[in-house]
């Protein structure tokens, strides 16, 4: 009897292939205002998880977290697990945490080192490539060869050791998406030695309850932190200065500024031209560690700076945002669950004291200061539970004070809500039409897809 073929499921497909919500979402979104139910819908935030996460471009992981072969942390597109993971060809992929057998999860350790993936269920195992590279039992499995069962990839491109993934069939390249947020990242990387950061794998996560979006409305909030984070100014006398939390924080030379994509930055520098360190309040051990670095070299200063936050917040939608040194990944877990991971960075080729201190500094707000943002998150997901209510305000500075340029992108004063516009507007974009993606399942296919970007790139 001749055998029946097995199907081959189909490569490219939509996984959303529900209807055009163009009209949908331009109700929802108003040019200064937002609907509750962006917070509070279920459905809504299903669609988020396969028409944003997945086909946009977001952040997983930074090179020097995964250094030798074999070594691989787990992070999340959307709700997909991804294994970033460095193979022995030095390769760095993305290989979906999901059996090809029957689905289940190959790796339940945030990180680790590999010399290949065996699933626990059936003993089915994958090479670091993600090539089925073994079955315990495999008699009846005569057909194998004729589906592709090899794990699932993403598409991973970095940017100087920021490793960034997307499902998208055809993924704009990553500096494209990137646009005017490149040279802000850039400078970022500039500021460490040698353009060398040292992200450690073991983030701090905290969880609230509350939308993922409300994270990115705080991102570049510069008005909020005068009021909700009182407690931690009183502690520091920093309303004394002309950062983020001065007493009027929009009367100060520090600028908000959207950088196309939903990525935006807020720079506080010009409120300091002292320099960083002058923000610094008294914290254990650094006094000691600025004196040891001071007397082994009094005339860099810039090594103390370089302990303390840039003073610069810059975000790139969805998912990443830098807060200081510290690097912050907003994972959403439900429509009103969400976890932050806030990841330290160290400068690797500065002294010892410098990135000492920076432990130090990074712990001071995260134990804080972040309590208070994520208060409010949750109280913002409580009062978005009145339905007569509909609507929040996004108008400030809209059309007064902000300047526009050519491109569309607007740099007011940090209070504006331009960031929030902005994000949305690209939230809208996403969300309105289904784009295909297509899970890479050879090594070729990845391997050309990579290359493909670093040439248009
Ligand atoms: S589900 Fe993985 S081997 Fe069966
Ligand atoms: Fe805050």
């Amino acid at each position: 009897m001749t055998p029946m073929a097995i199907p081959t499921p189909p490569a490219d497909r939509l996984l959303d292939p529900g209807p055009d919500l163009t009209d949908l979402v331009d109700r929802l979104v108003q040019p200064e205002l937002a609907h509750r139910r962006l917070y509070t819908d279920p459905g809504l935030f299903e669609l988020e998880m396969t028409r944003l996460f997945g086909p946009s471009w977001a952040y997983l992981a930074h090179d020097s977290e995964v250094p030798d072969a074999g070594d691989f942390v787990l992070r999340r597109l959307g709700r997909r697990q991804v294994l970033v993971v460095r193979g022995r060809d030095g390769v760095v992929r993305g290989l979906l945490n999901r059996c090809t057998h029957r689905g289940t999860t190959l790796v339940t350790e945030d990180r680790g080192c590999a010399k290949r993936f065996t699933c626990p269920y059936h003993g089915w195992g994958f090479d670091l490539d993600g090539r089925l590279a073994g079955l315990p039992v495999p008699d009846s499995y005569d057909r194998l060869h004729e589906r592709p069962f090899d794990l699932g990839q993403v598409v991973l491109e970095d940017h100087r050791g920021f490793w960034f993934g997307t499902l998208a069939a055809e993924p704009m390249p990553l500096a494209d998406w990137l646009g005017p947020a490149l040279p802000w990242l850039d400078a970022h990387i500039d500021r460490h030695p040698g353009g060398k950061l040292k992200v450690l794998p073991t983030p701090v996560k905290q969880d609230y309850a509350g939308n993922w979006k409300l994270a990115w409305d705080n991102a570049a909030d510069g008005l909020h932190a005068t009021f909700a984070h009182r407690s931690y100014n009183l502690l520091g006398k920093q309303a004394e200065t002309q950062t983020v939390l001065a007493r009027n924080p929009a009367h100060t030379p520090m600028i908000s500024r959207t950088l196309g994509h939903g990525h935006c930055v807020v720079d506080q520098r010009p409120g300091i031209p002292q320099g960083a360190w002058a923000t610094m309040r008294p914290m254990p051990t650094c006094e000691a560690l600025a004196a040891s670095l001071t007397e082994r070299a009094p005339d860099r200063r810039d090594w103390l700076d370089l302990a303390t936050g840039n003073m610069v917040n810059l975000s790139l939608f969805p998912n990443l945002i830098f807060v200081g040194n510290q690097m912050m990944v907003v994972e959403p877990l439900a429509v009103d669950r969400s976890r932050l991971h806030f990841f330290l960075v160290l400068a690797e080729a500065a002294p010892e004291e410098v990135n000492l201190m920076r432990l130090r500094v990074d712990e001071d707000f995260v134990s804080f200061g972040t309590p208070d943002d994520l208060a409010m998150f949750e109280r913002v997901q409580q009062g978005l539970a009145v339905p007569e209510e509909e609507w929040i305000d996004i108008s400030r500075g809209d059309g007064a004070g902000d300047a526009i340029d050519d491109h569309g992108l607007v740099t007011g004063d940090i209070a504006t809500e331009a960031p929030i516009r902005a994000y949305l507007a690209e939230w809208k974009r996403l969300m309105a039409r289904p784009v295909p993606t297509r899970i890479r399942r050879s090594r070729v296919e990845a391997a050309v897809t990579r290359s493909r970007h670093a040439k248009e790139a």
